[in-house]
């Protein structure tokens, strides 16, 4: 498989990595300390085009393909996985779900401004007792003739107070068990919907993470995505989309990361010479390399897959389960390269660390993606 970059590729990239440089940068300590949304810079990379990557220009969106987004998301992730987790959730979570199975009275009035980055959009399936087991939503939409009415709460979401558009999943008919969920985008200010309290989080701590309640919130019949019943299939649609997304920023962690480590490990002397010439250092890096580049060729690969109309189920599932598990392992070892300058907040490579993390559980942990593995290719 070929994956040589086209000048266009080659161009967003550059604009992504610069931006990165330039705009995600400076400040990401004290957002990541004072858990501050990145507000301006959202807005900048809606202005950008990454909000809505690969939407329909027709409804605001820069009309690229997978790879693009994943190339983006890389060089955000390696300096900010904060703001790339905004990204992400916008792009595959809403945006993706809402054009390919939203009307188009619901492209128009949501699509448009949600790719543009005027508005943000949540995805909201977990729940306090529903994370990995993902059907056994307690969150109700009853169907009351040309409403829904909606009653539960939604845990751990990305975007939850600063999001406009929440694409909520809830049960309609219990007996129908997964056959009986709906999809309903719901809008920040209907009557009855709360955001709970902030988490306070190891990392990605510059993103928004809710609670969210939903007390009698009446949701128009025209607010539900796709047929009735549809919705936990359009959720596991979405997530394996979005599962490329997270891979691509596990990507871009472990490769801030290592960027880090070499440039440090040429600089810093000990027994009188760079510690990047003692073999316990450079062996280090080359493991790191190594493993970067063999994720790296995974998340292109579901990236490719995905505008091929390929099985990206399980590529991105591949690409997931291995990159969050390179990027834990690489920032890791960038920590101890960086001795103890790893260990203060400074060299940025303890944040890299601690966002990490995240990748083995969000949108799947990497239990689940073994569960979607492994029964894909069993039945091949
Ligand atoms: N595409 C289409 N349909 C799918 C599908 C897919 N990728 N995966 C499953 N389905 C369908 C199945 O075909 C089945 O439908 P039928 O009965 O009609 O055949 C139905 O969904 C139920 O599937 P399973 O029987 O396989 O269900 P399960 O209970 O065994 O669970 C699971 C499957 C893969 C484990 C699923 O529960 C899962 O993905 N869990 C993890 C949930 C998750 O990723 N949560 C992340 C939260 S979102 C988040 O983190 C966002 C954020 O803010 C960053």
């Amino acid at each position: 498989m070929d994956f040589t970059l086209s000048e266009e590729q080659l161009m967003i990239q550059q604009a992504a990595r610069d931006f990165a440089q330039q705009e995600l940068l400076p400040g990401v300590i004290e957002r990541d300390e004072a858990q501050k949304f990145p507000t301006d810079q959202v807005k900048m990379m809606g202005e950008l085009g990454f909000m809505g990557m690969m939407v329909d220009p027709a409804y605001g969106g820069s009309g690229l393909d997978t790879l693009s987004y994943v190339l983006v998301m890389e060089e955000l992730s390696k300096v900010d996985a904060s703001a790339s987790v905004i990204v992400s959730v916008n792009n595959s979570l809403v945006c993706w779900g809402l054009e390919t199975y939203g009307t188009e009275e619901q492209k128009q009035k949501y699509l448009s401004r949600l790719a543009t980055g005027e508005i943000i959009g949540a995805f909201c399936l977990s729940e306090p007792e529903a994370g990995s087991d993902a059907t056994s939503q307690k969150t109700t939409a009853i169907d009351k003739g040309d409403h829904y009415l909606l009653n539960g709460t939604k845990n751990w979401i990305t975007n939850g107070n600063s999001a406009d558009v929440y694409l909520v999943i809830a049960q309609t008919d219990v007996k129908k068990a997964h056959k009986g969920i709906n999809a309903l985008i719901v809008e920040k200010g209907m009557k009855g919907f709360e955001v709970g309290p902030k988490e306070n989080k190891l990392g990605i701590r510059g993103s928004d993470t809710h609670s969210l309640n939903f007390n009698d919130v009446v949701v128009p019949k025209e607010n539900r995505i796709g047929e009735d019943g549809f919705g936990f299939k359009f959720a596991m649609k979405t997530l394996a989309g979005g599962r490329i997304g997270i891979a691509a920023q596990a990507l871009g962690i472990a490769a801030g990361a290592y960027e880090l480590a070499k440039k440090y490990s040429k600089e810093r002397k000990a027994f009188g010479t760079e510690i990047s010439n003692h073999q316990a250092i450079a062996f280090k890096l080359a493991d790191m390399h190594t493993q970067i580049e063999a994720a790296r060729f995974l998340v292109y690969k579901a990236a490719c897959d995905k505008d091929n109309d390929g099985n990206y189920d399980l590529s991105g599932a591949m690409a997931k389960l291995y990159a969050s598990q390179v990027a834990m392992e690489t920032t890791v070892e960038a920590v101890q390269i960086h001795g103890g300058n790893g260990f203060v907040k400074d060299y940025h490579v303890e944040r890299l660390m601690r966002d990490a993390k995240i990748t083995q559980i969000y949108e799947g942990t990497s239990e689940i993606q073994k569960i979607v593995i492994s029964r894909s290719i069993l039945k091949q």
